[in-house]
């Protein structure tokens, strides 16, 4: 899109949320042993207490980084406040909800950056969910001024290997580079191939576009999208995702590759899947915004199995 057009809210991406790939050849600044990831928690609680017990039960030097969306269809106040209390208890980095609320960016909508593929009315609802949102992070003493301190990505090591965590791709805080989608395209690939050299990492953990993918690339790197932490990420489920790049395998990892040393799984949040429809509904009960594009995955998954997540090399 050219620089001088209009921003389209939902669909644009803003020109703050771009960093390049060339910004993530930086050094690391978190070192851990288990690292796990978890994007897209939205705002459920269940998951959130969930993922924080099995990253608990982790021995040795663990981290644990929210890379973005963990808030969402919290738009109560108890639940927006035990996320926020939460994830401030680990790593963080701002995803395109949590920018929107800490610094609105003129004409952003969701911040979303939906590809064509994502109708008219999805984008419109996902807007208005983002300004009820802000009207919650508004009563949240501080909230606003923790979220815009978060940084857009974050470089990790473990086992001397380099793990970028970002929300969207190499390039952008809501970019979908790392989509299924654009993975599953011979441009896609080599754009991603493209990024592993210019950020010099083995790893890119992101998340944004809630369909999980775990692609390799021979021996250069591994792309792992966590889908949803706090949503069903296929048919017939009822767990979210998180990531967890390691030198040894989990015991409950779903699927996994190797990439040297490292083990780069994705692990199941089996959370309390009744109370979450329950804690959903009371928020967004059937006539509403999130309801109506979300209620259906929350309860069926999405028409997307695993099958389709674990790409080889
Ligand atoms: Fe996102």
């Amino acid at each position: 899109m050219p620089a001088t057009s209009p921003l389209i809210p939902g669909r644009s991406c803003p020109v703050e949320y771009r960093y390049g790939a060339r910004a993530l050849a930086t050094p690391a600044t978190l070192c851990a042993g288990n690292l796990w990831i978890a994007g897209g928690l939205y705002g459920n609680p269940f998951a959130f207490r969930r993922l924080e017990e099995m990253f608990s039960a982790e021995r040795g030097e663990s981290a644990l980084v929210f890379n973005g969306d963990f808030h969402w269809f919290d738009v109560a106040d108890e639940p927006f406040d035990e996320i926020e209390r939460g994830v401030a208890r680990h790593a963080a980095t701002r995803g395109n909800v949590e920018t929107e609320l800490a610094q609105p960016q003129a004409g952003a909508g969701c911040g979303c950056a939906y590809p064509d593929w994502v109708d008219d009315e999805d984008v419109a609802r996902s807007n208005r969910i983002v300004e009820r949102l802000k009207g919650t992070a508004r009563r949240a003493p501080g909230a606003a001024a923790r979220l815009a301190a978060l940084p857009m990505y974050r470089i990790a090591e473990v086992g001397g290997q380099r793990i970028a965590v970002v929300h969207g791709d190499a390039d952008s805080l809501a970019g979908w580079g790392f989509s299924q989608e654009a993975l599953a395209t011979r441009p896609g690939q080599e754009a991603a191939l493209a990024a592993f050299r210019t950020a010099g990492v083995r790893v890119f953990a992101s998340s944004h576009t809630c369909l999980p993918v775990l692609q390799g690339f021979d021996d250069v790197g591994v792309i792992v999208n966590n889908g949803a932490a706090g949503m069903p990420n296929f048919a017939g489920t009822q767990y979210g995702l998180a990531t967890r790049v390691s030198l040894a395998p989990h015991a409950k990892a779903l699927y996994g590759t190797r990439i040297g040393p490292l083990h780069v799984e994705a692990i199941p949040i089996d959370y309390d899947a009744p109370a979450w429809r329950a804690a959903f509904l009371a928020q967004w009960p059937e006539g509403s915004d999130a309801h109506a594009s979300y209620w259906r995955r929350i309860k069926f998954g999405p028409r997307y199995g695993m099958d389709l997540a674990l790409r080889a090399a």
